[in-house]
């Protein structure tokens, strides 16, 4: 039997481009900045979700599931890439999508709907609350459904980021580089779990500073809480016998008081940033926010000198959709 890391539906290119961020990294003494460059999977021009999905799609496939549910914002990366991976591999896509029907379709909505997904809107509702509700709906027509959480964050989606820290390991070690601090944007939390799993696994030396997007509670529960709780859904199915605590699952806060997907200055400044010295672009609501959080931790030096890498989880569509907050 294949191990439970290699059982995947392949969907991107990898392992990512790991970079120098040379001239960001030349203003400041102190540091030397890299960059992961997940935006570059190439599923529907790429983002962290193709890790997940890779693991989840293949479960829904050994499961014999023909239709896959999720749930999002409007301008979901998740769901945009969802409905990428279900073209790909022949399933039908169905999204919950907050809000209500708008008069255009832009950015990633545009996108989800150009790959086949079946979108539903869901009003107040962005976190997958209605999913039962169709559920019931599609397996009375005769469908066999296939659930995919909010964000892809369980177990099963969390190994594509076990599984990242094992292709990261080998990059360090063949540039013959350690890493002291990863920064990157957590939000449903299956990134940081899988992270989290992975640099205990593969015993990479690192600390992971997890920046928060979203304030809000998911089903009543704080995100650390969730994190903590994906780590327990399976970690044994990975040989891990480490108690995690709450302690572990920690997130940085405080860059995330406008509250999810209102973009401001913060941002416009991270994007402008990366963009003007080294020609990457972020999205608005995750990696610009989650890239100022570590401009502002390097610009007043809350970490020791050290050299840090910025995970780009992707969301480049998202740019479009923004536009009037970014001119
Ligand atoms: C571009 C981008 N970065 C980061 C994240 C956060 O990942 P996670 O939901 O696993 O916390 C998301 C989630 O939607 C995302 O779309």
């Amino acid at each position: 039997m294949k191990h439970i890391l290699d059982n995947t539906f392949k969907l991107g290119f990898f392992p990512t481009p790991l970079q120098l961020l040379p001239r960001l990294s030349k203003k400041s003494a102190d540091y030397t900045i890299y960059i992961k460059r997940d935006d570059q999977t190439g599923l529907a021009t790429g983002g962290n979700k193709t890790r997940k999905l890779e693991y989840l799609i293949q479960n829904a496939l050994d499961h014999g599931c023909d239709t896959i549910i999720t749930a999002g914002a409007q301008q979901s990366n998740h769901c945009r890439q969802t409905a990428a991976a279900c073209a790909m591999a022949g399933l039908e896509c169905h999204l919950l999508l907050g809000g209500e029907l708008p008069k255009q379709f832009d950015g990633n909505l545009l996108l989800s709907k150009t790959l086949g997904a079946t979108i539903h809107f869901t009003g107040q509702n962005r976190k997958g609350e209605d999913i039962g509700i169709l559920k019931s709906k599609l397996i009375a027509e005769g469908k066999k459904c296939y659930i995919i959480p909010y964000g892809g964050s369980n177990f099963m989606g969390a190994l594509g980021f076990v599984n990242a820290v094992k292709e990261l390991k080998s990059q360090l070690i063949s540039k013959n580089l350690n890493i002291d601090y990863i920064f990157f944007a957590s939000s449903s939390g299956g990134m940081q779990a899988g992270l989290t799993m992975g640099i205990d696994l593969f015993e990479l030396q690192t600390t992971l500073m997890p920046i928060s997007i979203d304030k809000t509670f998911t089903k009543e529960k704080s995100l650390d809480t969730i994190v903590l709780k994906i780590i327990n859904e399976g970690k044994e199915n990975l040989g891990i016998k480490k108690t995690y605590q709450l302690k572990d699952c920690a997130l940085i806060e405080g860059y995330d008081t406008k509250g999810y997907g209102i973009v401001g200055e913060n941002e416009k400044t991270a994007i402008n940033t990366l963009a003007k010295h080294e020609g990457i672009v972020l999205d608005p609501v995750y990696t610009g926010r989650a890239f100022y959080g570590m401009l502002d931790y390097i610009k007043q030096k809350k970490i020791s000198k050290s050299n840090i890498l910025f995970w780009h989880t992707g969301g480049v569509p998202a740019n479009f959709y923004y536009a009037p907050e970014l001119q």
